[in-house]
């Protein structure tokens, strides 16, 4: 008998152990990312004396949100179902001034020859019906450990402030009405995604001009 408990606590310990590796290796990911988008960030300002981007946040997802998403899905509870299935355990959220700060962002990141583009999806072209704005990128980078290399996927949602502050604000009202929103609100959210929408496009209008005219005085 208790040998029997000896091995099943030297089990927990390896599975723990195994589960704390796999987790650093999502972190390694992120310090990775946050590392390129840094590097992006201060030449690009140096370059073209502006910054691109307002801030940044990066997270990685709890062990209890990994195992309802798996539930939530109907998928098994093992590493390998969480390697291949979820695609968020490691989140990098970019906040810009402009729209097409936006867009320069995920080219640079694009362009990378150790970045493999899994999937990107543009709700600022096709807004979500409710009205939700952003740019998603799955990509897939290189981690290198002591004994292996892994490819490793990292969500970055890039989106300007005015969608970050509908987007939050959303996520709150969603969270408290325990996602049964009354349906006046979710109106009044979604003029007010529009009226975000509407503000983003009239500050890009004047970045333009600022920045065409900034060029015209250096040319
Ligand atoms: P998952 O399998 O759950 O990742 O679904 P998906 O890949 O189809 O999701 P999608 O790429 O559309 O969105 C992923 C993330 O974007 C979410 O976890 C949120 O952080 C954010 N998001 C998407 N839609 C909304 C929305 O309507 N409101 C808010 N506030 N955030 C959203
Ligand atoms: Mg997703």
């Amino acid at each position: 008998m208790s040998q029997q408990t000896s091995v099943s606590v030297e089990q927990i310990k390896a599975v723990k152990q195994e589960f704390t590796r796999f987790m650093m290796m999502y972190k390694f990911a992120l310090d990775e990312m946050n590392t390129k988008i840094n590097i992006l960030q201060e030449e690009f300002q140096y370059i073209h004396s502006y910054n691109p981007i307002e801030h940044t946040k990066s997270r990685l997802k709890s062990p209890e949100s990994i195992v309802k998403k798996l539930r939530r899905k109907g998928l098994p509870l093992s590493l390998v179902s969480v390697k291949d299935q979820i695609q968020d355990i490691a989140g990098i959220r970019i906040s810009c001034s402009f729209i097409s700060d936006i867009y320069i962002i995920s080219e640079m990141l694009q362009k990378q020859k150790d970045i493999t583009v899994i999937e990107c999806k543009d709700y600022i072209e096709k807004a979500k019906p409710n009205g939700y704005q952003s740019l998603h990128l799955i990509l897939e980078i290189p981690v290198f450990m002591s004994d292996r290399e892994e490819r490793v996927k990292v969500e970055v949602q890039i989106r300007t402030v005015a969608m970050d502050f509908w987007a939050s604000l959303e996520h709150k009202i969603y969270y408290k009405y325990e996602k049964a929103v009354p349906a006046h609100l979710l109106k009044e959210l979604k003029e007010a995604a529009d009226a975000a929408a509407e503000l983003d496009q009239k500050m890009e209008r004047i970045h333009q001009e600022v920045e065409s005219a900034k060029s015209k005085e250096e040319a």
